[in-house]
């Protein structure tokens, strides 16, 4: 795959406790063809406006804000989101049908993609039963992924482990995002269970979310090429 096809598919974290740092670093990267994603922290520090200087540096923009609340309040905060230059914006798929359908309207409406958090992946099995689930993971993953796509959006952020099977379930058009991507150079920093971008790409992952190989980088964008080897 050449490399600007390549890193289309690639979304890079910016888990990035500075307005300033967070610009350098989208300044290196730009012209690559990769995404951004702006999770809560960079959002609590700039708001909306450091989107709208991203778009103009000609990235994509993943909004990572998990929104979870009354479909009311989330249909709301979701007509705000949408007037940003933001591209994809995620829900709570546990926030239920009614909070996800009424949250994709607006952003279809104003042409954005929404996609799903199914089970945080910080979750695991035996933590599941103390908030009253008794599936185990896959099953309550699948569960909400078709739920999700019930309620119209447009995909949902997994596991690459768990891509495979969604993959399956849901279809050829949903979109998989999918975290906890090293490449073999890289070190695992606190993920475990973690695959190269290959073997996501080949399990059915259709973006891949990249942090730390790439912002903790002596030279982000070296990383960025040299993510696919
Ligand atoms: O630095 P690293 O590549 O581990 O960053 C992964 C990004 O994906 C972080 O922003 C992290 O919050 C996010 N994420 C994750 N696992 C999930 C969901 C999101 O690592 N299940």
């Amino acid at each position: 795959m050449k490399n600007s096809k390549f890193n289309e598919k690639i979304i890079v974290a910016l888990d990035i406790d500075s307005r300033q740092k967070a610009l350098e670093l989208a300044q290196t990267l730009a012209g690559s063809g990769c995404w951004l994603k702006v999770g809560l922290e960079l959002y609590a520090l700039s708001g909306l406006d450091l989107i709208d200087e991203f778009k103009k540096l000609g990235f994509n923009i993943f909004l990572d804000l998990k929104l979870h609340d009354i479909p009311t309040t989330v249909e709301k905060t979701m007509r705000v989101l949408v007037t940003s230059g933001v591209d994809m914006i995620n829900v709570h798929c546990s926030g239920g049908y009614e909070m996800m359908a009424r949250a994709a309207e607006v952003c279809h409406k104003a042409d954005k993609k929404i996609i799903g958090v199914t089970v945080l992946t910080s979750m695991g099995g035996a933590e599941l039963p103390t908030i009253g689930v008794r599936e185990d993971t896959e099953e309550q993953v699948l569960r909400l992924a078709k739920l999700a796509q019930r309620a119209t959006l447009d995909g949902v952020v997994a596991s690459a482990q768990e891509a495979r099977v969604l993959r399956r379930e849901c279809g050829p058009e949903f979109l998989l995002v999918t975290p906890g991507i090293r490449p073999a150079w890289s070190e695992k920093n606190d993920q475990v269970r973690v695959l190269t971008p290959s073997q996501a790409l080949e399990a059915g992952s259709t973006y891949l979310v990249v942090g730390r190989p790439i912002t903790m980088a002596e030279n982000p964008r070296e990383a960025l090429e040299n993510l696919g080897n």
